[in-house]
Parts: C-alpha cells; sequence; structure tokens
C-alpha cells in the first residue's frame, strides 16, 4: 500500500486542470444500459470509481474501451443483470444500475450496499420511487431483487432530494409508458448532467435543476452521434481552492465551470481570499492576512454541499477567530475532526454542529482519513503546516481525485506518493524532495 507525504508551509501558484465530475461519470456511464448500441463519453476523470464501473459494466456484458479521457461503451446486450457484493462494497454508486436495469431488461439483482463510513445511507426513496413505476422488490440474502412486467409513469414525491435516488429514478423513468413526476427531485448539476445525457439518447425530460422532473417516458433510446463530455468536477475544483486558500498563494483553475459552486466561492470570500472568475476558470489569492472564521451549514444544492465540508474544516482550523460548521446531509460526517485535531486543530463536536478555534498553524502527523473527502482535507492540512504530514490510506484519495500528486507538483507543493513500509523521517523526507525535484525538472 502507499501513503502521501507532503512538506508543508508553501505557497500554491500556477493552475490546475480539473476533471470530469466523479458523481456525473458514474451515473452516465451506468444509464448508457438503457440505449442499445456504442456509447461514446468523453473527459471521464481516470479513478479507481470509474474502473470499478466499467468493470462492473463489463460483467453485466458491456464491454468498454478508455482511450484518455474517452469511454466506449457497448451497450448492445445485456448477458447478467447482477451487482454482486464484492462490487457494491467497494462502491456504493453501483445501486445506480437498478433503474437502467429494470427499465432495459425487466429484472435485477442488486446487493445491498449497507452503511459506510459517513453515514447509514439506506436505498428506501430509490426503492419506493422505482415501486411507484410498478417495480416488485424482494430481499434475501442481503440482495435486492427487482422485477416489472413494465413501467408505467406515476407521480413520486421523494421524503429528502437524494442524488443518486433521483438519478435510479430517471433512469427507469425514461422508458416507463406515460408520465413520471418526480417532486423534490435533487437538483445537483450532477443530476442536470444525467437529464441532459438522457436527452442526447432521445429522453424526454424537463425541469433539470429545479425539484420538480417530468418525464415523458418514450419506448426507445438509442446512443447519440455525438461523444457527450461530462461536466467539470466542482469539488475538486473547490478542493484545489481551499488548498491555495490554506497555503496562500495565486492560484487558477482551469477548466471548470464557476456557476456550479457560487455557495463555495461565498463562503471562500468570506474567509478573506479574493476570487475572480471567468467562463471556465476561477482564480483565487490569499497574500499575508490571516483566514477569516465563517459559519456553514450543508444542504442539498444550491446550498453548501456536503462534499466541501471536510475541506472547508480545514480552513476553519486555520481561520482567526470561531467557526461554526453543521453537517445536515450525512450523520456521520466528522470522522476527520479527530485527525484533524492530532494536528493541532481546536475542535468541540456537539451533536451535527463542529466549533472550531482557529489556531495559527498545524502542525505535520501521520493521519489516516475515513472517507474520501476527509482524505482531501488532510492533504489540505498537511499542504499548509509545519512539517511532514503522512496521510495513509490514500486509497479513498484514487477513488475521487485524479492524478492529486501531479496536479499539486505543478502548482509548487512539495509532496510524494510513497510506500506505507518507509517509516523513517529522513527517509519521507528525501522521497519529497527527489519527487518533487523531478516535477520542478519535467
Ligand atoms: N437517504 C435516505 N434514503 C434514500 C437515499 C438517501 O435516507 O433512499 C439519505 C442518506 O442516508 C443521506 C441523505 O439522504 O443522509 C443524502 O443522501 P443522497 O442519497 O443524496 O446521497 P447519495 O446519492 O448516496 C451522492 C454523492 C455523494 C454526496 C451526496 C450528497 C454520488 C455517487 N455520491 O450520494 O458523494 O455526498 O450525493 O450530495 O453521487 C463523494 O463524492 O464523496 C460523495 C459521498
Amino acid at each position: 500500500m502507499e501513503k502521501i507525504v507532503i512538506e508543508g508551509g508553501h505557497r500554491l501558484n500556477g493552475s490546475v486542470r480539473i476533471s470530469g465530475a466523479k458523481n456525473a461519470a458514474l451515473p452516465i456511464l451506468i444509464a448508457t444500459l438503457v440505449a442499445p448500441g456504442e456509447h461514446r463519453i468523453t473527459n471521464v476523470p481516470e479513478l479507481a470509481d470509474i474502473s470499478s464501473t466499467l468493470s462492473l459494466l463489463g460483467r453485466i456484458g458491456c464491454p468498454s474501451l478508455v482511450s484518455g479521457p474517452t469511454v466506449r461503451i457497448d451497450t448492445s446486450r445485456i448477458a447478467f443483470s447482477e451487482a454482486p457484493y464484492d462490487v457494491v462494497r467497494k462502491m456504493r454508486a453501483s445501486v445506480l444500475v437498478l433503474g437502467p436495469l429494470l427499465a432495459r431488461h425487466g429484472e435485477c439483482k442488486v446487493s445491498l450496499p449497507g452503511g459506510c463510513a459517513i453515514g447509514v445511507r439506506p436505498i428506501d426513496q430509490h426503492l419506493k420511487g422505482l415501486e411507484a413505476l410498478g417495480c416488485e422488490f424482494t430481499l434475501e440474502g442481503g440482495y435486492v431483487y427487482g422485477r416489472t412486467d413494465g413501467l408505467k409513469g406515476a407521480e413520486i414525491q421523494l421524503d429528502f432530494p437524494t442524488v443518486t435516488g433521483t438519478e435510479n429514478i430517471l433512469s427507469a423513468a425514461v422508458l416507463a409508458e406515460g408520465t413520471t413526476v418526480i417532486h423534490n427531485a435533487a437538483r445537483e448539476p450532477e443530476v442536470v448532467d444525467l437529464c441532459n445525457f438522457l436527452n442526447s439518447l432521445g429522453a424526454k425530460i424537463s425541469g433539470a435543476g429545479t425539484s420538480k422532473l417530468v418525464i415523458e417516458g418514450v419506448s426507445r433510446l438509442s446512443p447519440a452521434t455525438r461523444p457527450y463530455p461530462i461536466l467539470p468536477d466542482r469539488i475538486e475544483t473547490g478542493t484545489y481552492l481551499c488548498a491555495a486558500a490554506a497555503c496562500g498563494g495565486d492560484l487558477t483553475v482551469t477548466n471548470t465551470d464557476p456557476e456550479l459552486m457560487s455557495s463555495v466561492l461565498l463562503k471562500l470570500k468570506e474567509t478573506g481570499c479574493t476570487i475572480e472568475t471567468g467562463v471556465d476558470w476561477i482564480r483565487i489569492y490569499r497574500n499575508g492576512a490571516r483566514l477569516k472564521a465563517f459559519k456553514v451549514r450543508t444542504e442539498p444544492h444550491p446550498g453548501f454541499p456536503t462534499d466541501m465540508q471536510a475541506q472547508l474544516s480545514t480552513l476553519a482550523s486555520l481561520a482567526e477567530g470561531t467557526s461554526s460548521i453543521t453537517e445536515t446531509i450525512f450523520e456521520n460526517r466528522f470522522m476527520h475532526m479527530a485527525e484533524l485535531t492530532r494536528m493541532g486543530a481546536d475542535v468541540e463536536i456537539s451533536g451535527n454542529t463542529a466549533t472550531i478555534r482557529g489556531v495559527e498553524s498545524l502542525t505535520g502527523a501521520a493521519v489516516m482519513a475515513s472517507d474520501l473527502r476527509a482524505s482531501a482535507a488532510l492533504v489540505i492540512a498537511g499542504l499548509a503546516g509545519e512539517g511532514l504530514t503522512e496521510v495513509l490510506r490514500i486509497y479513498h484519495l484514487d477513488r475521487g481525485y485524479e492524478k492529486l500528486v501531479s496536479k499539486l507538483h505543478g502548482v509548487g507543493a512539495h509532496i510524494a506518493r510513497v510506500s506505507d513500509d518507509i517509516i523513517d523521517r529522513a527517509e519521507l523526507q528525501e522521497a519529497v524532495n527527489a519527487s518533487t525535484a523531478r516535477a520542478q525538472a519535467s
């Protein structure tokens, strides 16, 4: 196994190119199942979760070919309609096969995902919506078996605007007979991207980006003639902006979309950073002055995203004054706080609110993350902290951040990816120096 080692205290300057959004690519790749034929999707990030998705599609009988950021998938034939435990356990988003497989194949068997490090995460709303469309489910041996004799449009009221729940229902409703209306639908940009993709196959979805989605079912969908580009990753964008806010410097993120991230940009301005935007770029700079404390509460889009909460926690740890962070989406998404405390952060948690009294600086330590965004928060803490930080369990980062180390090298970070076996401080320092020097020379 490998870990990331960071020598903190270097400002970040230059530009980072943002990849396609993981959470848009996953449902879109899986939704290709609704239209038999060959699909081309571009701006797909190179991530462990994408490989898992393509291998799941392969097991279903749909081979794919990856060429850089372009993926070709052939969904002409469905051989099996199952997402087994060993796949779902690694990537919960595998449950997204439910809607497309039921719509196209009339049956499916999907392992129940169970809880994960950030919460219990049931799929009751997914099943409720699909049942309203005419699916029947039984649970046995940890698996949910779904079948239908034909989907019929329905009015569906979600109890919560679940992102993947909305996506699952959408991907089934496009092939249902008649009209489906999803009330209290998720408004996240990734849901909008899925709607646009499905419409490019011939689906008739309106209301994307609002909480009422109207889907006129069609009898058949076909692959689009043009490749479909995945939208930019707003969480990757926000993560690099937070890294620059924490370290200071002058950073521009390119190939992104500022329109997708107003709540995050407003919060970064509150911390005292200067932000400039263009059509597809965002520049952030902070010179000298300390960050200012802030209050933040996570909410469904267009509110502040839960996927940026951990990264903001690192900024709060360094800000002048007392910040408060309230997590309302997941019940267990403060696991990074204990690790930040090991680096010197002053955090008190009461219920779903963390009160963080900012300190002048964080100190490097060996830290271990429980999930993807928590890992990103610890990398940012390491970049801004004093001395060496080791971030363990980086398989989380590999799931969601494409080429993290080389992108950070490109903007002046001193960072390396090394074997877990290296524990000697001098050797770790040497590895960081060598990796950084190599990156600067290339
Ligand atoms: N919920 C239910 N029942 C359901 C579905 C959801 O109670 O049937 C609850 C969940 O337990 C949670 C809340 O509703 O408390 C929100 O969950 P949601 O379903 O919206 O989350 P998700 O679809 O499982 C996606 C992203 C997450 C992101 C959330 C919230 C993907 C593949 N995942 O998850 O991304 O945090 O929406 O925006 O799109 C990440 O990228 O690190 C990540 C965790």
